[in-house]
């Protein structure tokens, strides 16, 4: 079956090494059919929640900004993908923020049974290491009913731009996350 996926790829770096993990993953998912759209948060203007709760009264944040344009995207998509470098252990602000900023839709109904899956990079081999971003990433699941949660992909042991491409192992996990998506 055809699915809707959308990529979220938080990277400050265009073709950083989760943002080059996305770019697997999208290349795998396409090779069989599905639907791709990958959004750089980097290029957009997404404010911090203000934690007012106007959105909910109204289901709308009271910021404009481009989070309204992100919105729809995650109710349409069927797989949506989380990617983050990992910043003192934990998922990156960008990425946090925009997590922050889904609020209008909480409590997420007709998020059921969408699949999730969480893309992390850090220069650290360990995957122990990267435990907390992968905890951050939960607090979403946790609010979702009945999330279809993949097993993380870890680009460890990529520090510099571009390191991730000399672990080939871990793109053609990506790549075969994407086929299976
Ligand atoms: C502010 C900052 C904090 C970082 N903290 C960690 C860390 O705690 N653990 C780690 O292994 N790497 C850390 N790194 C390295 C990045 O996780 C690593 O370079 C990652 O591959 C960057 O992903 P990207 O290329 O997709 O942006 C940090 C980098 C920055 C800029």
């Amino acid at each position: 079956m055809k699915k809707k996926i959308l990529i979220i790829s938080s990277s400050a770096r265009k073709g950083g090494n989760s943002d080059t993990l996305c770019d697997a993953y999208a290349e795998g998912a396409k090779s069989v059919g599905h639907e791709i759209e990958k959004i750089r948060l980097a290029k957009l203007r997404i404010e911090p929640c203000l934690g007012c709760y106007a959105c909910e009264k109204t289901g709308v944040c009271a910021q404009q900004d481009d989070m309204a344009i992100l919105l729809p995207k995650l109710k349409e998509a069927d797989v949506i993908v989380l990617a983050s470098p990992v910043y003192f252990y934990t998922l990156c602000g960008r990425l946090k923020n925009f997590i922050d900023r889904t609020l209008p839709l909480y409590p997420y109904e007709g998020f059921a049974g969408k699949k999730w899956q969480l893309i992390i990079s850090a220069a650290e081999e360990d995957k122990e290491n990267m435990q907390h971003a992968v905890g951050d990433f939960m607090g979403l699941m946790e609010c979702m009913e009945e999330p279809v949660i993949a097993e993380p992909i870890y680009g460890i042991g990529a520090w510099k731009l571009g390191d991730i491409k000399n672990k080939p192992e871990l793109i053609e996990q990506a790549h075969r996350a994407g086929v299976n998506a």
